[in-house]
């Protein structure tokens, strides 16, 4: 078979010459810079990998412990946080023999505030800020429910979409925004060392007005317990002796009858009410108010690491 090809030879040799011949000498330069040009982008990458790997910004190291008894140890660690590290937290674990996790601590490893220190002290309960790891595990309680979805006791309505980060992400930014004008503390309430609800005391210019409010909620598998009035003695003592408020104020939507219930055994009074929307429908209010010579807290409250703190509510 013979292949026709169109054209002379001196038409194939340009041809040939164009697409095989050395390119033009710009090109060659063109293709040498951008091939130097990756390969120090990538010798960079490279270097800043090993040096981020090797120095990373949190570094830990145990550096003793002692098995105090079947079931306890004590441990000494240390943490090294490189600066501007934001809110770095850690994690202990404590391995049996066979690898298996046998006990477990958060901490922070910096103070993100001084009211981190800040304890609140019941019989039953403790209060106090919860690190990273603690507020998403409390995420994971309200997650689970906290109330009958059909009925919505909150003013806003956060758990109809609540998720473990959002419920983190609130408490974080709401501490972030503490300051003496306007103040919220979520403290988290912790029953035999696990979080189980909040309960929240907040003011506006406390160091003029002296008044408080609160609000709270515990995972269904705690409420109606007594736990609830518990909390609520606890801040409304941190308040009234701690802080040095005058009035407490609170309220419950329609169809809440536990919250009320426990406004009710403290000594608050109905003072009104008003209208609130939480799902669009309206709904009744009911605003209970308690003033300081009324309260008689009906279990024993600690506080511990206050003094330090008063300045930052408004309360020196
Ligand atoms: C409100 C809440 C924190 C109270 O905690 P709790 O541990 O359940 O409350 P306690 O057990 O301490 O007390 C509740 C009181 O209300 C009473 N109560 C409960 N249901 C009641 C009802 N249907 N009718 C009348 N009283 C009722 C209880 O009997 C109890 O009083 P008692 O000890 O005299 O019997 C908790 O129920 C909760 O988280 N609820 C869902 C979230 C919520 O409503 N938050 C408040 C928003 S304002």
């Amino acid at each position: 078979m013979r292949l026709s090809l169109g054209g002379t030879i001196d038409d194939v040799e340009q041809t040939l010459t164009e697409r095989y011949a050395a390119p033009p000498a710009w090109r060659r330069w063109v293709t040498t810079a951008a091939v130097a040009v990756v390969a120090v982008v990538g010798l960079g990458w490279l270097a800043w990998a090993a040096y981020h790997e090797s120095t990373p910004r949190v570094q830990s190291q145990l550096v003793a412990f002692h098995v105090v008894d079947e079931h306890s140890v004590t441990a000494r660690i240390d943490v090294r946080v490189a600066s501007g590290t934001t809110d770095p937290s850690c994690t202990v674990e404590a391995l049996a023999d066979d690898h298996s996790i046998v006990g477990e601590r958060h901490f922070n490893t910096l103070f993100p505030s001084p009211l981190t220190r800040l304890r609140v002290r019941t019989p039953r309960l403790e209060l106090r800020l919860g690190t990273d790891a603690e507020l998403r595990e409390l995420g994971r309680v309200a997650v689970a429910g906290i109330h009958d979805p059909d009925v919505m006791p909150f003013e806003f309505p956060w758990t109809d979409d609540a998720t473990v980060e959002s419920v983190r992400d609130y408490h974080r930014e709401r501490l972030g925004q503490f300051s003496a004008e306007d103040w919220e503390l979520g403290l988290v309430v912790f029953h035999r060392g696990r979080p189980i609800g909040i309960q929240a005391l907040g003011a506006e210019r406390f160091a003029q007005r002296r008044i408080v409010v609160t609000g709270s909620w515990l995972g269904r598998a705690w409420q109606g317990g007594g736990l609830g009035t518990e909390m609520r003695a606890a801040v409304l003592h941190l308040a009234f002796a701690g802080l040095g408020a005058n009035v407490a104020r609170s309220g419950a939507i329609a169809g809440n009858p536990q919250s009320l219930g426990v406004s009710r055994k403290l000594g608050y009074e109905v003072v009104g009410s008003h209208t609130v929307s939480p799902r669009g429908e309206p709904l009744e209010h009911t605003d209970v108010e308690l003033p300081r010579d009324r309260f008689r807290s009906p279990v024993p409250v600690e506080l511990v690491a206050l003094e330090p703190l008063l300045p930052l509510f408004g309360a020196s």
